[in-house]
């Protein structure tokens, strides 16, 4: 398989690992809300379960954290060298347009003020 294949594979694992993330996230916030007290407070009128049971949901959101955060890593990994070339080229323009400025301002100066 060929670098884009893979980089394509990684990036699909990290939209699903995000979208079970955002999903199972809302669902333990929004729908099976937690609390202190007999069933976390819910008592008998909240919904126990939604789909699954709450601990399933807990479940998929804990290994959903561990995929997305091992996917960011690697993923950033892999785009090291674009990252330092990006970062690189900033560093230069910032560079280059400081020694613009310097140059435009010491003619400007030289106007200003002839000596
Ligand atoms: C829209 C995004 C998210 C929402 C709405 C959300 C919501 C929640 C909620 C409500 C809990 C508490 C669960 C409980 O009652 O025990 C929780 C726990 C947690 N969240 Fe998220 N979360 C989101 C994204 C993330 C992300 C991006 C990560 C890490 C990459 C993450 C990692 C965790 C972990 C490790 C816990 C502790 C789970 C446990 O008690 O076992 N969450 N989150």
């Amino acid at each position: 398989m060929n670098k884009a294949r893979w980089n394509l594979l990684l990036d699909g694992i990290l939209a699903l690992a995000m979208l079970a993330e955002v999903v199972s996230g809302f669902v333990l916030w929004l729908v099976l809300p937690h609390a202190g007290g007999y069933r976390g407070g819910r008592g008998l009128e909240v919904a126990k379960q939604f789909i699954f049971e709450r601990s399933v949901w807990l479940t998929l959101h804990d290994w959903g954290a561990v995929v997305l955060t091992a996917g960011i890593l690697l993923h950033i990994f892999l785009h090291r060298k674009w990252i330092a070339c990006m970062f690189g080229n900033l560093w230069r323009n910032a560079k280059d347009a400081a020694r613009t400025r310097r140059t435009a301002n010491a003619q400007v100066a030289a106007q200003d003020c002839p000596n």
